[in-house]
């Protein structure tokens, strides 16, 4: 990620590499797999009667629809319009940014705790994988978080 401060853009910037054909390439070929991903879990889905394998699949294919979104904004920030997240987009986020951070290390303590309290193998599996999904949530507003903070224009 390039950071920039305002007002200090210089014409004879260095393209960045996700402008490279290979960048590209690369998602969409990764874009296809989720495609793959998708039926193979619904494949499972239907031939599984058991809760655990099908909540695992529908995770998978849940996780797998997001992840082609996401990489269609990929794509879409080098062949249409850049990514851009500006001081002010922040100021929108504001103070329930704050709230929000703290919801979620609440949530994270919550499920440590439940783990901690927990010895089956699939309560332990269900909890490992909210664990790490409530771990990432905090992790991504605490990037942005970092953002408001620094001040930063970002592209
Ligand atoms: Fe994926
Ligand atoms: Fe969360």
């Amino acid at each position: 990620m390039a950071e920039r401060a305002p007002g200090k853009e210089t014409k004879a910037k260095k393209k960045p590499a996700e402008l490279s054909k290979e960048f590209i390439k690369i998602i969409k070929e990764w874009q296809k797999l989720e495609d793959d991903t998708i039926k193979f879990s619904e494949e499972i889905m239907k031939k599984s009667k058991n809760k655990l394998i099908k909540l695992t699949m529908d995770m998978i294919r849940h996780d797998s629809q997001k992840h082609k979104v996401m990489q269609q904004m990929l794509i879409d920030s080098v062949t249409k319009e850049p990514f851009v997240l500006a001081p002010e987009d922040l100021n929108v986020i504001g103070a329930g940014l704050n709230e929000h951070l703290a919801a979620e290390a609440k949530s994270l303590e919550l499920a440590d705790e439940a783990l901690l309290n927990s010895e089956l193998f699939v309560t332990r599996y269900v909890l490992s994988y909210l664990i790490a999904d409530e771990q990432k949530h905090h992790a991504l507003l605490g990037k942005l978080n970092e953002l408001k903070r620094a001040t930063v224009f970002v592209t």
